[in-house]
């Protein structure tokens, strides 16, 4: 009877005072446990009046006991009594941004600020866009030497395929406007080659055109000298050496001066302290013509380079399989405020 009042009246302030009940009452030291072994030595006819009476006491405690520990939880939960502000918080899985897209972002914001614009072309891309408006002649083994993938092919004319280069975006610019144009175009493009951790299948390029009046190769010089320094430093050093496009006449390569040169050994420049970041030139009067813009009265330049060079060169990265694996031990390397 004693113990049946402590149990009615028991109000615990806390689950620790909780806790202590049920090791006093219901534990297996506990008073009940206690009760029971002296039930086993009681005499038969006290039995039935014993037991019934132990019985519905280990029944109160019980129900008393569960009825706290929800009564408890609840307070708990909704009165915050054990939360502990001083934890730090669980935190936010926040993923990083992709090499390619830090690089592209700090090509935009360098060429923005020279007043140039972003512009975007279709992947799929026809003939006359990706090859004959940029003065590829028909049956022209330039065609092949690109590594074309096909997705229609007929007689040329007509042929649909995967850009191989973002040079199409400066004919659907030039079609579609009026000049001056300054506009940097970036964007995926594709080429037929084996997979390996020089080439791959598909890659990236950023695209220039500026064409106006009086536009000249020391605009065209100037513009990408200064837009290497702005990339990777100040007395990052330029040279361009003579090439060919179809579509650019002089034509040239851009190499800059090692960025990340260890010296003998370094094999992005092979020792030779230059690597070859762009091909550029003066866009052929052809390919003014073909986009129907008087190329009497209007020059420009334009230039491609291909991105994930220029990320190779930033973050030393050697193989060009890495980019696309997704593999989250590489990617997220690249934890970065952009
Ligand atoms: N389209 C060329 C390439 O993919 C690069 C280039 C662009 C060269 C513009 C000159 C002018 O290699």
């Amino acid at each position: 009877d004693q113990y049946t009042a402590e149990i009615n009246a028991f109000s615990p302030a806390n689950a620790d005072e909780l806790e202590a009940f049920r090791i006093k009452f219901l534990g297996t030291k506990g008073i009940i446990k206690d009760l029971f072994e002296q039930f086993k030595t009681v005499g038969p006819e006290e039995k039935r009046t014993f037991g019934k009476v132990l019985n519905e006491f280990k029944q109160l405690a019980d129900a008393k006991y569960n009825e706290l520990k929800e009564n408890i939880a609840t307070s708990t939960q909704s009165k915050g009594n054990d939360l502990d502000l001083t934890l730090p918080g669980d935190g936010f899985a926040v993923g990083s941004r992709h090499p390619l897209s830090l690089v592209r972002n700090e090509i935009i914001d360098i060429f923005k600020r020279l007043g140039f614009v972003v512009a975007e072309g279709p992947e799929i891309e026809d003939d006359w866009h990706n090859f004959s408006a940029l003065n590829f002649p028909d049956e022209h083994p330039a065609r092949d030497m690109q590594d074309t993938f096909f997705i229609k092919k007929n007689n040329g004319k007509d042929d649909i395929a995967l850009r191989t280069h973002t040079s199409s975006v400066q004919v659907r610019m030039m079609e579609h406007g009026k000049p001056p144009f300054r506009a940097i175009m970036p964007g995926r493009v594709y080429r037929n080659e084996a997979i390996s951790a020089r080439a791959h299948c598909f890659f990236h390029q950023v695209e220039g055109l500026y064409v106006d009046e009086n536009v000249s190769f020391s605009d065209l010089k100037q513009t990408l000298y200064h837009f290497v320094q702005e990339l990777y430093g100040e007395g990052t050093k330029v040279r361009f050496r003579p090439s060919y496009f179809p579509f650019t006449e002089p034509s040239a390569e851009m190499d800059i001066s090692c960025t990340i040169c260890g010296g003998p050994g370094c094999n992005m420049c092979k020792y030779t302290g230059w690597v070859e970041i762009l091909g550029c030139g003066m866009v052929d009067p052809n390919v003014l013509e073909n986009c129907g813009i008087d190329s009497k009265k209007y020059t420009g330049f334009a230039f491609g380079m291909g991105m994930e060079r220029i990320a190779n060169l930033k973050y030393v990265i050697r193989d060009l399989r890495l980019f696309s694996e997704n593999d989250v031990r590489f990617l997220k390397q690249f934890q970065t405020e952009m």
